[in-house]
């Protein structure tokens, strides 16, 4: 019989810590107004020192396998997507989460994809599944991105926060329940223009790298902004007409979080109403691999998400990589 892959649940972490608009104008120079107008974010969270990524992940983590209502024991594979590893060389942040679960013995690791990560696992979630190689997957997206911020450049230390999404995914053999599709790609050709620069082979961790502060993240901040809008309006119009959608029939549609001016512009070039598009950015700011399933975490939590309704996900970073997928929530709901 064919196995279907379908998400059972969603569960996130947000840390304690705010860091509102106010506060970075104490410490860069710029105003609540200019973020707030040329961002939409108002504040974001960020980890304590002692906080991992990991630490968030598992917390996220243990939330999704809780509401899902899946024994431990039966996850045959966990995956995490982040940027902000607890470790950049190894272990991976995937082993020390399934530590911390108590997962062991089970396929572990992690993916780099930035923002498009949580995505891009739901696409290696689906093939596993529907190969018939698993049967319950644990994905994670998970960041500590203050660990990569400058927080002297005005430019980029507005924009980011910490957190952790989760969420299981199952093999069921009812077509109505599953992912329906997922359109996942990449272009190095803009590698440059998001880029941690060390360490790494290119730039192993010397004393050039924290003088020259190679390892906090480097933006082309307008080019990054055109290309999002290109592409995710692009990714959405493909999806819904390879599936005979209309944007009208999407009850959930859920951007990556990075600027209410870019959720904006595709949101309305696309024909959606205010109801239908999932906003978050303006309380957490852009979580990278987090975004997505934390903005899920939000309506979930909020009783707006529904068992069965059709969410329309869509997202675009570093690589630069973007993916869509169309999927309904197959969990249950409050
Ligand atoms: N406060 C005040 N002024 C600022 C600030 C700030 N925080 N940051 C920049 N400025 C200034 C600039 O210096 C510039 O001044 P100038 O005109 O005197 O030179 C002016 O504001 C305009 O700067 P721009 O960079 O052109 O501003 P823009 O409108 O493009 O907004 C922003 C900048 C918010 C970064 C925007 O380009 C953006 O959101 N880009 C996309 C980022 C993104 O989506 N990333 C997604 C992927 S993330 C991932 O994968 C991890």
């Amino acid at each position: 019989m064919a196995q279907y892959a379908a998400m059972r649940s969603i569960g996130a972490y947000v840390p304690k810590k705010v860091l509102s608009n106010s506060d970075l104008e104490k410490m860069v120079d710029t105003t609540d107004e200019w973020i707030i107008k040329r961002t939409g974010i108002k504040e974001r969270h960020i980890a304590a020192k002692h906080e991992s990524t990991s630490d968030m992940g598992a917390k996220a983590a243990s939330l999704a396998i809780e509401r899902s209502g899946i024994a431990k024991e039966d996850i045959d594979l966990v995956l995490c997507a982040t940027v902000t590893p607890d470790y950049f060389n190894m272990p991976s942040t995937a082993c020390i989460i399934s530590k911390k679960l108590d997962i062991t013995n089970v396929q572990a690791f992690d993916i780099s994809a930035a923002c498009s990560g949580f995505v891009y696992l739901l696409s290696i979630a689906k093939a596993f599944i529907e190969s018939g190689m698993k049967k319950n997957i644990l994905i994670i997206g998970a960041e500590k991105f203050s660990s990569i911020v400058d927080y002297t450049d005005r430019a980029t230390c507005i924009l980011f926060g910490d957190g952790a999404g989760a969420a299981i995914i199952s093999a069921t053999s009812d077509k109505k329940e599953s992912i329906v599709d997922i359109h996942a790609s990449a272009d190095g050709t803009y590698a440059d223009f998001l880029v941690t620069p060390a360490p790494g082979s290119v730039n192993p961790a010397n004393q050039k790298m924290l003088d020259e502060k190679l390892n906090f993240v480097q933006m082309k901040g307008n080019e990054t902004f055109k290309l999002a809008v290109k592409t995710l309006t692009q990714d959405v119009i493909e999806i819904l007409e390879s599936n005979n959608l209309q944007a009208s029939d999407i009850p959930h549609f859920v951007p990556h979080q990075a600027n209410y001016r870019i959720i904006k512009a595709v949101g309305d070039s696309l024909g959606m109403t205010k109801e239908q598009v999932v906003l978050t950015v303006d309380k957490y700011g852009n979580t990278s691999a987090a975004s997505i399933p934390m903005a899920i975490n939000d309506i979930y939590e909020s009783g707006r998400l529904k068992e069965g309704d059709l969410m329309l996900l869509d997202t675009f970073g570093g690589g630069l990589t973007w993916a869509s997928a169309l999927l309904p929530f197959a969990g249950k709901t409050k």
